[in-house]
């Protein structure tokens, strides 16, 4: 036995051809190859755009950038671009679900790929936890604004967690909107791929518009008049430090780029349906690529705009882009937005409740996780027992908990797995460099470093609590890995038969 075996490129890419071509009886019970490079883009911005541009834009601005949270959008976008160029690498090489993990187990052998996988459920299941959560909150408001108001103890967490690491108790019972969205996504996701990729478009279409329609009512009205605040009379794009790391001045920049990292998150589960896209060579890095391209374009607008229409140190609230609305004078337009959030929030939780069962789905294909996991329904063609399974902690998580405590370990989390992505690469490129890559990183070996080097300056960014975290985490990882992974491994076994 040996925690770092590897899986060989042929090894993967066999596993990826017999899920997809075996016959009769035995085909309905693979997954189904019906994604294409557009609706890989769709589903890419389905995730990217959400609890991140329109909750998270305003605290920034506020806490940390002032009007400069739009560099802090652009280096956001930088470290994922890095990162972004060796994942589409990755899933054109090695076209199998499992993402990151996956990669991870090809190029640094199967504890990290474990850590990893571990890992990723950080980025998953408790980012699906934190965007429900924001998604209550604007159900809520909107409801609000139409007269109709749900009880505060039946949509916030019974727990609160402050910045002094204490737990509180709210006195609400439970957060119920955030349960159902969950639940019903869950339900989506169980009946299908394909029709859970039709409701992503649609609403993918909508929000987009929303997210247009604001920087086009808006951007007329952007004056720098409004970066003049009490902490910076002289309007200075990037607000002058008040001495503290983090707020303002070029750390707050920084902090800020941490901070908005969020409204990036998602673009990399694309590559986790590699099992379900067609020609997957050539769509992955399109999926991947392009709807990152399209969503930084779209952040630093709005960002530029929002800021611009309204001084950012009235920008801490949960629903920014509305105030931006207001301010300009169109309060019909508010409603709208708001739906339009929830749609788009919506979006975010399919797609992430969607990739979390396929990376469980792989693990448990090769023996890290008990076999019943890898389960497809016979009719549905889903990995079924995973979706619900997801669906039911999410749910639990999602009404238990505050977004502020769950949002900066997704960061982090997402954050530890770019930098292992970004060094996979390159480690591939030496051990194999004969490997066929249908997309080639440009410039790998300054890129792949780079990718590397920013995630973990981005991390450096965030609390010391949310690293302990982390640290916990994994660490309990590691205890399950040497508890039963290392002994139920695929690998272990056929590697200990060929002697
Ligand atoms: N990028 C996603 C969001 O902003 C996770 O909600």
């Amino acid at each position: 036995m040996t925690m770092f075996a590897r899986k060989t490129i042929d090894d993967l890419q066999a596993e990826a051809t017999s899920d997809h071509e075996m016959v009769g009886t035995e085909e309905q019970h693979t997954l189904k190859r019906t994604l294409s490079g557009f609706d890989l883009t769709l589903l890419g911005i389905g995730c990217i755009i959400g609890a991140g541009i329109f909750v998270l834009t305003g605290h920034a601005a506020a806490a940390n950038a002032g009007p400069a949270v739009v560099i802090s959008f652009i280096l956001g976008a930088i470290v994922c671009a890095f990162a972004g160029l060796c994942y589409a690498e990755m899933a054109s090489t090695v076209p199998v679900s499992g993402s990151a993990y996956t990669y991870a187990y090809a190029t640094m052998g199967e504890f990290i790929a474990w850590l990893i996988g571990w890992d990723l459920i950080l980025e998953y299941c408790l980012g699906a936890t934190t965007v429900a959560i924001g998604w209550s909150g604007y159900v809520v408001s909107f409801l609000h604004g139409f007269g109709i108001d749900i009880p505060a103890s039946l949509s916030k967490a019974p727990f609160s967690f402050d910045a002094v690491s204490r737990w509180g108790h709210t006195g609400a019972l439970l957060n119920v909107p955030a349960m159902v969205i969950v639940a019903v996504i869950t339900a989506l996701l169980v009946v299908g791929i394909r029709e859970s990729a039709r409701v992503n478009s649609v609403i993918v279409v909508i929000k987009v518009l929303i997210v247009i329609a604001f920087i086009v009512a808006g951007i007329r009205f952007v004056d720098k008049a409004h970066w003049v605040t009490s902490g910076n009379p002289q309007g200075a794009f990037i607000p002058p430090s008040h001495g503290e790391q983090g707020v303002y001045g070029w750390s707050g920049v920084l902090r800020g780029a941490a901070v908005v990292f969020f409204a990036y998150i998602g673009f990399d589960s694309v590559s986790t349906v590699a099992q379900e896209t067609v020609n997957p060579k050539r769509n992955m890095p399109i999926g991947l690529l392009g709807s990152l391209l399209i969503c930084t374009v779209l952040y630093v607008l709005v960002s530029y705009v929002l800021t611009g229409i309204v001084p950012y140190d009235k920008l801490n609230v949960s629903d920014p882009i509305a105030v931006g609305v207001d301010a300009i004078g169109l309060p019909w337009l508010s409603p709208i937005i708001k739906l339009g959030a929830i749609f788009g929030l919506t979006s975010v939780i399919l797609v992430l409740l969607l990739s979390q069962p396929r990376i469980f789905y792989t693990m448990s294909k090769d023996g890290l996780l008990p076999p019943f996991a890898a389960k497809i329904h016979k009719r549905f063609r889903t990995p079924y027992i995973t979706t619900i399974t997801t669906g039911a902690v999410v749910m639990v998580l999602a009404g238990l908990l505050p977004i502020g405590l769950v949002g900066e370990l997704v960061s982090i989390g997402t954050l530890f797995a770019f930098a292992v992505v970004s060094v996979g690469v390159v480690v591939l490129r030496i051990k194999q460099p004969d490997l066929e890559r249908p997309f080639r990183t440009p410039a790998v070996f300054i890129v792949g470093p780079l990718g590397a080097l920013s995630s973990i300056f981005l991390m450096a960014g965030l609390p010391a609590d949310t690293w302990i975290r982390l640290l916990v985490w994994m660490a309990i990882g590691v205890v399950i890995y040497f508890g039963y992974g290392i002994r139920h491994s695929k690998l272990n076994k056929r590697r200990g038969e060929r002697g």
